[in-house]
């Protein structure tokens, strides 16, 4: 476990989730709305919390509501914010997010007018108490001496930086850092054709970085001093949200340099962690299992004799899986009894009559229809099971088919 203090702007985030990019005109209702932190390092920071970390941001806040909401959260996340630098005047910075639901996609308008961290207040913060150190690509002539003041009193404290936009006069700070993070954004204003042509335009800047480019879904190129361009792809995932993948990718990379593994395990990490956040709406329980991580169990496992409960991946749910006789197939439960509310198999194992084609609860011997999971005897006649979603792969293993 280490202690990583990060440099950025606290954002209030609103998204909206939508069932498609609206035309420009048009009026369109959101189906929900989701008001939670942002900001580039605040979200690394939450990643690098799950992944065990001490974590301290410093920001400025301001006066308002937002703010107070902001720290509350912040809070319950367990990231540290003592270095914060409270102002007077201006507004919580604010993100107005459409989260397009078809693709994954999040288009970000972005109001702030907040003024950022300055110098003075980050000379007084004892940066020898932490492990890494880093920074937004942002706010470049405070940052100069920030990175300046670094360097000099903690020479062998690791640094990095995400240079997420171009920014004036930024590159000429680059020397400074041992991990220069940038991305498509920054690569393609800067008029590169792709990462690698990034990489290599960057490199006089920042000799002594390990320096990687994001380039969304094709993956991340990276390069150590001297070394060369490597291409290391990102995983092929059903997207659902990509808001905060770069940062969670970014945690990712850099946990495992703080573990000492090699950059190529670093940024493989950091892809793989980027995709599973893209799998999941927002940045909460990132390590935890998805429902359709492992399969449930093997249809060739599946008799019409016998009642399988199996255990859904991440959740608090079995299920019953058994094999209807009539038509072949798999039947699949939520494993509760519509009589109390019990698991079916909470006083004994689940009964099977093949001949009637009927599975019994265990507590007070109601039997439900293996077709259609009927109550047809018992307490609760005419009540049901409720039927669980399932997809069985080519292989023949059986996954959850629920969104997480
Ligand atoms: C995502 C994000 C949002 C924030 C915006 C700021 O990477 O950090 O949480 O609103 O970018 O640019």
């Amino acid at each position: 476990m280490a202690k990583v203090l990060a440099i950025g702007n606290l954002v209030l985030d609103t998204v909206l989730i939508t069932d498609h990019f609206p035309q420009e005109d048009e009026e369109l209702r959101a189906e929900s709305r989701l008001r939670q932190p942002g900001g580039n390092a605040a979200n690394s920071l939450y990643v690098l919390t799950q992944l065990g970390h001490h974590t301290s941001l410093v920001t400025t806040l301001a006066a308002d509501q937002e703010a107070r909401l902001l720290t509350q959260v912040l809070q319950q996340r367990g990231i540290d914010l003592s270095h914060i630098q409270r102002k007077l005047k201006g507004a919580t910075p604010s993100s107005y997010i459409l989260l397009n639901q078809q693709s994954g996609t999040r288009t970000i308008v972005h109001y702030r007018d907040l003024p950022e961290v300055d110098f003075d207040h980050f000379a007084k913060i004892e940066i020898e108490a932490y492990d890494w150190l880093h920074f937004e690509g942002r706010n470049v002539p405070e940052l100069k001496g920030m990175l300046n003041i670094a360097r000099t009193f903690c020479p062998e404290l690791p640094i990095s930086i995400d240079l997420e936009k171009p920014r004036d006069g930024i590159e000429a700070l680059l020397d400074k850092v041992n991990v220069l993070f940038t991305g498509k954004h920054y690569a393609q204003a800067k008029g590169h054709e792709d990462a690698a042509a990034c990489i290599e335009a960057l490199r006089t800047c920042a000799p002594q970085a390990l320096m990687i480019c994001t380039w969304g879904d094709a993956g991340a190129w990276w390069q150590m001093p001297g070394g060369d361009i490597v291409h290391t792809p990102a995983q092929n995932v059903r997207v659902k949200d990509t808001l905060g993948a770069g940062d969670t990718f970014l945690a990712g990379v850099i946990h495992k340099l703080l573990q000492q593994a090699t950059p190529a395990e670093a940024v493989h990490y950091g892809n793989e962690l980027a995709a599973r956040k893209c799998r999941q709406q927002g940045l909460d329980n990132l390590l935890a299992p998805l429902a359709d991580d492992q399969p449930l169990a093997k249809s060739s496992d599946i008799s019409a004799a016998k009642a399988t409960i199996a255990q859904v991946p991440g959740r608090d749910t079995t299920v019953i899986l058994i094999r209807d006789k009539d038509t072949d197939t798999i039947k699949a439960y939520i494993n509760n009894c519509p009589h109390q509310q019990v698991p079916l198999n909470e006083a004994y194992k689940v009964d099977v009559n093949p001949f009637a084609k009927t599975l019994k609860c265990s507590v007070h011997d109601a039997w439900f229809k293996v077709e259609d999971g009927e109550c047809v005897e018992g307490p609760c006649q005419g009540d049901h099971l409720q039927p669980f979603p399932i997809r069985i792969d080519e292989a023949g293993n059986i996954y959850a088919a629920i969104d997480d």
